[in-house]
């Protein structure tokens, strides 16, 4: 780990280790973000083990122009656009429908993506330097305070964020606003930009917040949103009879059984955070086959397994 000022030269290695795979915490105007490259589902897994986050939670999407937009969201509507216009870059996050490319892990399964252009002038170097839409949840451990300082992310996460871009406190020190357009606009998470301002340029937005549930799309109801239509049950699949498997999809661990009409397998190594990276991706191919049962083998409930756990869970309930 290392904390280091955000000149040039360490923007420049941040987008290095970025590219490759890895994890790095930078600041934003409203917090500093835990990012990795979009497009990259493993690197995407990283996120999730190092905020030890117990459930898939869907992750923000950073994007610096408009190309980058285009690789993540699939159409733009002109209620979108006049948002954008106005509040671009800024703390405002948009809910589109997901370009196919982006991996499920970063949308906790949802068809939609949840993006914001940021005008942190470190973070827009770094998604320039990157040439990739960055997804960065807030840089703190799972329930604890979002960080407004490096020091903060340092405290939280350091030992295990290979580089952390310091560029001292951040301007608006909460996250931004989150806003869905589609069927109607509503308010999901009040946040740095008013929702005053956003109706002064599209009208009436539903507030449908509560005070205790700052976001009302909240990661449990939005992991529960994601329900395979095939019947999930979580099984030991060497116990499961012959007979049994020939109408039922299997989601092994490491080893797919004879048998089953068809199998995939979350990571022939049986390291938990390449199987989280595989994870939604392989229940939405298995859910489109008409099976009739996914059996889901258990995997070990250390690190990211945790995540992988309730997350079958939810589905087999
Ligand atoms: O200011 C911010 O937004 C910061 C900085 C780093 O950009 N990021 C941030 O991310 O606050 P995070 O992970 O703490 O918040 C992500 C939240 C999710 O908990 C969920 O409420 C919402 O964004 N979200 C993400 N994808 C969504 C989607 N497809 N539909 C609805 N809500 C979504
Ligand atoms: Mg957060």
């Amino acid at each position: 780990m290392a904390i280091v000022r955000a000149h040039p030269a360490a923007v420049a290695d941040a987008a290095h280790i970025l590219k490759r795979g890895g994890v790095v915490a930078f600041p934003t105007e409203t917090v500093y973000g835990l990012g990795a490259v979009a497009l990259d589902a493993g690197a995407v897994a990283r996120i999730f083990e190092i905020k030890h986050r117990p459930q898939f939670d869907p992750l923000i999407v950073h994007v610096g122009d408009d190309a980058m937009l285009a690789q993540v969201a699939r159409a733009v509507s002109a209620r979108a656009r006049a948002l954008i216009e106005r509040f671009w870059p800024g703390p405002l996050t948009l809910v589109f429908e997901r370009q196919p490319d982006v991996p499920l892990i970063v949308t906790a399964g949802l068809p939609t993506v949840a993006v914001r252009m940021p005008s942190h002038p470190v973070a827009r170097a770094l998604l320039r330097e990157t040439g990739a839409p960055i997804a960065a949840p807030s840089a703190n451990r799972f329930g604890g305070l979002s960080a407004t300082r490096a020091q903060h992310v340092e405290h939280m996460l350091g030992a295990e964020v290979e580089l952390i871009l310091d560029d001292g406190p951040t301007q608006l020190g909460v996250e931004s606003t989150i806003l869905r357009l589609e069927p109607t606009a509503a308010l999901l998470r009040p946040g740095a930009l008013p929702v005053e301002e956003i109706e002064a340029v599209i009208g009436p937005v539903q507030r449908e917040v509560k005070e205790d549930a700052a976001a009302p799309l909240a990661p449990g109801r939005l992991a529960q949103h994601y329900a395979p239509r095939t019947p999930l049950r979580i099984a030991d699949l060497e116990r499961v009879p012959l007979e049994r498997r020939a109408g039922a999809g299997c989601l092994a661990f490491s080893i797919a059984p004879q048998g089953y009409a068809a199998a995939r397998v979350l990571s022939t190594s049986s390291d938990v955070r390449e199987a989280a990276a595989h994870l939604f991706e392989s229940l939405h191919e298995l859910d489109a086959l008409g099976l009739e049962r996914i059996d889901a083998e258990p995997v070990p409930e250390h690190g990211l397994g945790l995540a992988i756990m309730d997350r079958l869970r939810r589905a087999g309930a």
